[in-house]
């Protein structure tokens, strides 16, 4: 009897916390779905019919007058904002009090992801910034782009080979697949030093190792939902996102590389050089253009926290947390991007010969010579790419954490009161549905890379175009 009794108690006690956290957005009249107990509005993210891209859109159109939107992550209440000036504010203006991205581990559980830059926090974040932000300046990625080549060669080389040996004379390749492929050699190569082909050895461990840190399937979005809604139990649990034998590999593939280096005095500009730089304090920010005069339209111009000079020592296992972010950043994203380029060319043949003719054109005017500079030259392929990255962003959703209440303002019309978003509660900007909505770019679906063309661009409104957006 009494422990039927404690065990209706505690079923009333969970009801009324659940009450508590799902009438968040109710007061102040911000508009959202009703949530599901325990899983809130991220059930069919949770159980995989929907991308969180997909739910994100589907409240963009319902609730297509309001400045913002509320959405329950599990049993964390979320803001998705809609309007433009509010986005303007609150990643430009008001940054300070969104510093931070959500929570995704916990660094003593995790510290691969825990200590990179992702999931550092304020200070920490900005001199970690600071630190990282020289060895994304053109100068430094001009150094990579031999590597890039290389790589590339060994790439067309397996594919000429494979065309060769067929019975014929063609073969049925998956685009992801090379392009996954190409990204893991790619960031190997630039980010650790490493030279792997995985055209040809399929199954090289950096390969397999690194796949599977990069792949966020379903055990890790629960694991991310996990830490968003119930932190100190998952921490409790010991419950990570990495394993410890992967874990185990980049630690000793990264600090055994900067040994060798050391040791035997080599010199190699990729990353590996550049995080060794950092640990001596002599990585400094030393681009005399602006990011923008020298790149084309996709790109993003780093912020005055990356360009701010720190001297502040980082610990072997930070050093080893970026290289590891580089791969996890990296890989899924080019590999991503380059695939859709590729299936927008097979199913655009007038963009396809445009941009081959571009291509052909400057190999005449270059001597076929390929490098950092000519690549300048291929304005097309710039709007390609741009298009690309508008249709199909890798990142569907920006998203960071309130540091420090903040007024956010009325939801929408029919709101009485201001939403004061509490510390601790995250926001997100939803990419994918404002690179979609017809206002900003008419005829969203179409794949039309003119609209970044030099007399188009212009007509991009600021903030609609967000696929690397970098705040501040
Ligand atoms: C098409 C390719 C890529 C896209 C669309 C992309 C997009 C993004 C986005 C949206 C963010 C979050 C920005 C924010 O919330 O402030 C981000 C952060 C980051 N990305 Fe990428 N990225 C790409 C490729 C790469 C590559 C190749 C690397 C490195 C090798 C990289 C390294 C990073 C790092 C280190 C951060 C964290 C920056 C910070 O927190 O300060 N990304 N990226």
């Amino acid at each position: 009897m009494i422990t039927l009794i404690w065990l209706a108690i505690l079923v009333l006690v969970i009801i009324q916390y659940m009450r508590k956290v799902y009438s968040r957005f109710d007061d102040a009249g911000v508009s959202h779905f009703k949530p599901a107990p325990v899983v809130g509005n991220a059930g069919m993210q949770v159980t995989g019919k929907r991308h969180v891209s997909q739910d994100f859109d589907i409240l963009y159109q319902t609730f297509s007058n309001d400045r913002f939107i509320g959405r329950y992550e599990m049993m964390r209440p979320t803001v998705i904002l809609r309007d433009l000036e509010l986005i303007k504010k609150v990643a430009i203006k008001d940054f300070e009090y969104f510093i931070d991205h959500r929570a995704v581990v916990d660094d003593t559980v995790d510290p691969l992801f825990g200590r990179n830059l992702f999931s550092l926090k304020g200070q920490e974040w900005k001199e970690m910034r600071s630190t990282l932000s020289p060895a994304f300046t053109s100068s430094k990625m001009r150094g990579m782009v031999p590597f890039m080549i290389d790589v590339n060669k060994q790439m067309i080389g397996v594919l000429k080979k494979k065309i060769q040996t067929s019975e014929n004379n063609y073969v049925d390749i998956e685009c992801k697949d090379v392009t996954t492929r190409y990204a893991n050699d790619v960031i190997a190569s630039c980010a650790f030093g490493v030279k792997v082909d995985s055209h040809t050895d399929e199954d090289n461990e950096f390969y397999t190792k690194g796949r599977s840190t990069a792949n966020f399937g379903f055990r890790r979005i629960l694991v991310f939902l996990g830490y968003a809604s119930f932190p100190k139990l998952m921490k409790k649990l010991n419950i990570s996102l990495f394993s410890n034998e992967t874990t185990q590999f980049f630690k000793n593939l990264v600090l055994s590389t900067m040994k060798e280096r050391e040791d035997r005095n080599i010199f190699r500009p990729d990353m590996i050089h550049l995080l060794m730089e950092a640990k001596k304090g002599k990585l400094t920010y030393d681009e005399k253009t602006t990011d923008k005069a020298d790149t084309g339209f996709a790109t993003v111009e780093e912020s005055d926290i990356g360009k701010k000079t720190v001297n502040r020592v980082w610990s072997d296992t930070d050093l080893v947390a970026q290289a590891t972010l580089f791969f996890v950043a990296g890989f899924e994203t080019i590999s991503s991007a380059m695939s859709f380029i590729l299936h927008e060319l097979a199913v655009n043949p007038d963009i396809q010969e445009k941009l081959y003719a571009e291509i052909m054109e400057n190999e005449a005017n270059t001597n076929g010579k390929f490098d950092y500079n000519s690549i300048q030259n291929l304005t097309y392929l710039d709007c390609v790419i741009s298009e690309a990255l508008r249709l199909w962003p890798p990142a569907v959703g920006l998203d960071r954490m309130c540091v420090r209440d903040y007024n956010m303002g009325r939801a929408n019309e029919k709101s009485k009161k201001d939403f004061i978003i509490r510390k601790g509660e995250g926001i997100v900007v939803p990419v994918y549905s404002i690179h979609h909505d017809p206002e900003y770019f008419p005829e969203p679906y179409k794949f039309d890379p003119d609209r970044f063309s030099e007399e188009n661009k212009h007509n991009i409104k600021p903030m609609t175009y967000i696929p690397f957006r970098s705040w501040a």
